[in-house]
């Protein structure tokens, strides 16, 4: 065990855990950060995913050790005062979810997406969202979503 400081949504946090365990059980089970979520645990899903400095990444795949001072975003750090982020909005407008759960990695790497393509076409948002997976098939909807929130972002 060690003692590893993480900084997620703009705090400091010191754990006590083997610096092989994977960031997405550290945020869940010693943060209580539960937006990410765990559906492979092999990285090829998506459901686990957070911000690594900007990018989308897999929290299940990534040893907490190697994260040390990189500041980490979940789903919990993307509305600010109170006000949810447009892709939360445009995800609530668009009625995205069905029964939610890789909602958490679509909204995530759409933030990537946008961050870096801030009026992508569908061809871009199709390549951006590639492998995060959805078993209810809401794509058409994530995708609507991402362009809202696009417009809105404008
Ligand atoms: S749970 Fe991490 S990619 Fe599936
Ligand atoms: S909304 Fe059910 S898996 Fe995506």
């Amino acid at each position: 065990m060690a003692n590893i400081t993480l900084r997620v949504n703009g705090r400091a946090h010191t754990v006590d855990v083997e610096p092989s365990t994977p960031l997405l059980y550290v945020l869940r089970n010693d943060l209580e950060l539960t937006g990410p979520r765990f559906g492979c645990g092999l990285g090829q899903c998506g459901a686990c995913t957070v911000l690594i400095k900007g990018e989308a990444v897999r929290s299940c795949i990534r040893p907490v050790s190697a994260v040390v001072n990189d500041e980490i975003t979940t789903l919990e750090g993307l509305a600010q005062g109170g006000t949810l982020h447009p892709l939360q909005q445009a995800w609530i407008d668009e009625q995205v979810p069905q029964c939610g759960f890789c909602q958490n990695g679509q909204i995530l790497t759409a933030k990537a997406l946008l961050d870096k393509t801030p009026n992508p076409t569908d061809a871009q948002i199709r390549e951006g969202m590639n492998g995060t997976l959805c078993r209810c098939m809401t794509y058409y909807r994530i995708q609507a979503a991402i362009k809202l929130a696009a417009r809105r972002l404008a």
